[in-house]
């Protein structure tokens, strides 16, 4: 199995380009089902988690043209010849339940594998049923799969989520869009690739108004045509660079970031004694001698903290001077990157859904375990400024979401090699 070796070597500095966000493209991904004529997605992040997503496409009938490394997927649905995602294609990741609502809208019937457990937590999809079920779906559970149906069309509905989920609120919107009539979503999530999704089936003929704020309207049409789009700059991904960068102490610009997403993130790092310039094509992180000072964050639905960015902050938070909390208010399991770090050096305490981080004046190599995606890239963070060599062991998670992560980072002077089968 991969793993990564990592040695300090100073400051990071140079400029990194963004890639396509990987939460939003597979959700436009899915959105192909809904599509009679083709659509183009560009910016397309080349991921394990997305190949996978067009794994499951072609499995359902859609012509997927997506070359080795390029950034340009063509997905045609016009022939869609299954309506069942079997348990093989479903268990590994969990976006790819997001082709239930796509298929029950245009075909009126599908079968869907629940998505396994996870390791941040139970992460149930009833809010998403519950959406279909409103807008007149039929939906029984057996054997592990949901067989859902609406053979005479699914109607507009109002749906009031109890919570916000992201999931849902995009999940819902791509079900929406062909119904019957109008449908609200209140208390809709309003993260940025929700409206990266309204933008793209609005350019496919849907009527979608209100995305971005948490009452979102959906006047239904009738068919959806295809489009060409451009997927939004990855924003987590764009945070992690950011936070090593303040990490490091370097100077680095990130070519892409958008300011507007990550509003929460440039205020803590701001008072944690890191410069941000916003310049027109992105970001710039500084911190060119000036120490780093604890920061408290409680992660929020957007526009709060991203859950995404807790352990890389986590990781900054460590070597910080002073005292820091930090709350997970989105997921119930999500600090597993806090014995890693303990690892390394860092003074870390979990309390329940709080974690008390006590700056230490330096961390030290150690090999290190990746539990989940963002907890392993905390991990790389942390390696960055650890004195000496760590290993960053169970890296498949970390080829998940981040696209050509150590040629990134290593273009800014970060000493970072792959070793295993496919380094
Ligand atoms: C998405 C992101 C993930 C991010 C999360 C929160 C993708 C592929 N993943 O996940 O990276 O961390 O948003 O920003 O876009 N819940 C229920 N019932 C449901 C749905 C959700 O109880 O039917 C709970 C979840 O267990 C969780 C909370 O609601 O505790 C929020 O989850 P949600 O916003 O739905 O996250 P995802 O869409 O799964």
């Amino acid at each position: 199995m991969d793993k990564l070796s990592i040695l300090p070597n100073g400051p990071l500095e140079g400029r990194i380009p963004i890639s396509g966000a990987k939460n939003s493209a597979l959700k436009l991904m899915a959105a192909s089902l809904l599509c009679e004529q083709p659509l183009v997605l560009t910016s397309m992040p080349n991921l394990a988690d997305t190949r996978f997503m067009a794994k499951l496409l072609q499995n359902l009938g859609v012509v997927v043209e997506w070359p080795t490394g390029e950034a340009l997927c063509r997905m045609d649905a016009a022939n869609i010849t299954s309506t069942i995602a079997p348990y093989d294609l479903v268990r590994k990741m969990r976006a790819t339940f997001n082709v239930l609502g796509p298929l029950l809208a245009r075909v009126g019937h599908a079968t869907v594998s629940l998505p396994g457990g996870c390791a941040i937590g139970a992460r149930p999809v009833d809010l998403h049923l519950k959406a279909f079920e409103a807008m007149g779906a039929d939906i029984v559970i057996e054997e592990g799969y949901v067989k859902a149906a609406a053979l005479r069309g699914l109607k507009g509905a109002h749906i009031n989520f109890p919570f916000v989920s992201v999931g849902a609120t995009e999940h819902a919107m791509l079900a929406a869009v062909l119904a019957d009539g109008e449908t609200t979503l209140e208390n809709a999530a309003c993260e940025p690739e929700i409206g990266d999704l309204a933008i793209c089936l609005n350019s496919c003929g849907a009527k979608i108004t209100g995305y971005g704020t948490p009452t979102i309207h959906i006047q239904g049409v009738a068919r959806l045509s295809g489009t060409r789009h451009d997927v939004i700059a990855d924003r987590i991904e764009a945070g992690t660079f950011a936070i090593a960068a303040a990490a490091t102490g370097g100077n680095v610009f990130l070519d892409g970031a958008r300011a507007e997403d990550l509003g929460a993130l440039i205020d803590a790092l701001r008072k944690a004694g890191v410069t941000v310039e916003v310049e027109p094509k992105g970001l710039r992180i500084k911190r060119n001698g000036g120490g780093l000072v604890a920061v408290d964050i409680d992660t929020r639905p957007h526009p709060g903290f991203p859950t995404d960015l807790q352990a890389q902050f986590m990781a900054l938070m460590t070597i910080a001077e002073g005292t820091s909390t930090i709350r997970e208010n989105i997921f119930e399991n999500r600090f597993m990157h806090a014995p890693e770090l303990s690892r390394l050096g860092a003074n870390i305490i979990v309390r329940g859904n709080e974690a008390i981080v006590k700056g230490v004046p330096k961390l030290k190599g150690a090999p290190v375990m990746a539990t989940d995606l963002r907890a392993s890239v905390s991990l790389v963070i942390a390696a960055l400024v650890a004195e000496g060599e760590t290993t960053v062991n169970r890296i498949y998670h970390l080829d998940r979401g981040f696209e050509r992560l150590e040629e990134k980072l290593g273009r800014c002077g970060a000493k970072i090699t792959r070793q295993g089968d496919s380094a």
